[in-house]
């Protein structure tokens, strides 16, 4: 029988996995200097949680979530996304009570049932973002600039920001009238999604990639322009600030983003290296949310990084690094079984001083043991044969230089941490 992952997820292997693992932890590390703390939530939430944070009408809500029954006949859906669980989590623990305003970093997987393609899969991985309790427009260009910021850390630079404002609950309807009083007349000629888009969710005809559809926009109302006074200036604070942080951005009226909750403030970070799938991060202001989901009404903004897209990126880029988990830093090599009790001790010690160490399970010469070792890209070897376990010394060799040395059983752990520490010029 032959299995293989199901269509639109994969496996991460264990090269690939070590960079992700790199990855965040130099996310973790530029973030705690914004303040932000980790939140695990769990990978499915009751079905009501998204259909109401993200909206009924989006894609994610009416054709792609997987949304099953269990046992006890409860509606659960595998989250399709972060913040509605954030805000979930936010509410029901009510962080607000110890914090005035919560930063919330997360990680893991998220699951849409979309059409599989390069950089789109149904099971993806995003680190997310949330700041809960600010309503100043510096939060938005503050954390637009994390991103950036975070995505030069990693080597990527090659980025479109876009931005635009989505309005409020004041001026969007006066948005959404302008856009239909616009689009009336080229109705018939739209395709089925805008049709039924032109009902339910205008706004989200300008996301259409459909060639003849886009055909009907050009001259479309620009949303920047209708905002009501409070969205303006926020809009226009937002881009005060974003001059002054530096941040190279465009606005695009066409921005309206997939998901419902968004007030005022849109945007996402596209690398100029992917092909279709191209956004790495997307997020803004979802200032009703926490009321709209049973709390007091808190402003609060966001994003998630796309951890696939962001690894194909680097992969494009030729900036994957040389993790430290692809070497080793002891190799023993063993001739019998009393030799191996002696390196067995050995090299419980040596990790336990956060050292590497790898040996040989089965009997095999020296020289397929050498070729393992250089395989396994080992520091040094550890040679332990019978003449070794007579002399209570070990042999040692640096796979490197090929100098050598014989250690004796005293100071044995000290005098290999001390080797090791010599040779500091290996990536960690
Ligand atoms: P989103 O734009 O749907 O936003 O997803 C954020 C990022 O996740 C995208 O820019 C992309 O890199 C990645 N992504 C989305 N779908 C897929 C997929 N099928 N395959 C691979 N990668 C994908 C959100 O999810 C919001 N919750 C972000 C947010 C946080 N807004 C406010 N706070």
């Amino acid at each position: 029988m032959n299995y293989t992952a199901p269509r639109g997820t994969r496996d991460i292997l264990p090269t690939e996995s070590a960079v992700w693992q790199w990855i965040e932890n130099q996310t973790i590390e530029l973030c705690q200097k914004y303040g932000f703390h980790e939140i695990r939530t769990p990978i499915f939430e009751q079905t009501d949680l998204f259909q109401r944070a993200v909206g009924e009408a989006t894609d994610i809500v009416s054709k792609e979530m997987y949304t099953f029954s269990d046992r006890g006949e409860r509606s659960l859906t595998l989250r399709p996304e972060g913040t509605a669980s954030i805000v979930r989590a936010y509410l029901q623990h009510q962080l607000a009570a110890t914090e005035k305003i919560s930063r919330l970093l997360y990680r893991g997987p998220m699951f849409r049932y979309e059409r599989p393609q390069a950089g789109r899969y149904r099971q993806f991985y995003q680190l997310g973002f949330e700041i809960l309790g600010a309503a100043s427009a510096l939060v938005d260009a503050e954390i637009i600039s994390m991103g950036i910021d975070l995505l030069a850390k990693l080597g990527i630079t090659d980025l479109t920001v876009s931005i635009n404002s989505v309005g409020c609950d004041v001026c969007r309807p006066v948005i959404r009238e302008q856009l239909r009083g616009f689009l009336q007349e080229s109705l018939p000629q739209l395709c089925d999604d805008c049709r039924y888009r032109f009902e339910k969710n205008p706004l989200r005809i300008l996301d259409c990639k459909n060639k003849t559809c886009q055909n009907y926009f050009s001259g479309l109302p620009s949303s920047t322009k209708i905002l009501c006074q409070s969205c303006g200036e926020h809009f226009s604070s937002l881009i005060t600030y974003l001059d002054l942080l530096k941040v190279n951005y465009a606005v695009d009226d066409f921005l309206v983003r997939g998901l419902d909750y968004y007030t005022k403030t849109v945007f996402e970070i596209r690398s100029n290296q992917l092909g279709a799938q191209n956004a790495i991060c997307g997020g803004g202001r979802y200032d009703n949310l926490v009321h709209e989901l049973g709390g007091q009404p808190t402003p609060a903004f966001g994003f998630a990084i796309g951890m696939d897209r962001l690894y194909m990126v680097l992969e494009q880029l030729n900036h994957i690094p040389t993790i430290k988990t692809d070497i080793i830093d002891f190799y023993f090599m063993t001739m019998g079984e009393k030799e191996r009790q002696w390196a067995c001790k050995i090299m419980h010690d040596l990790r336990n001083n956060g050292l590497s160490c790898d040996i040989n399970y089965d009997i095999a010469s020296i020289k397929t043991l050498f070729r393992d070792a250089e395989r396994k890209k080992a520091l040094f070897a550890i040679i332990i044969g019978e003449d070794e376990l007579d002399k209570q010394a070990i042999s040692v060799k640096n796979m490197k230089t090929r100098e050598q040395y014989n250690i004796h059983a005293e100071n044995m752990i000290i005098e290999l941490i001390k080797l090791r520490k010599e040779i500091n010029q290996v990536p960690i």
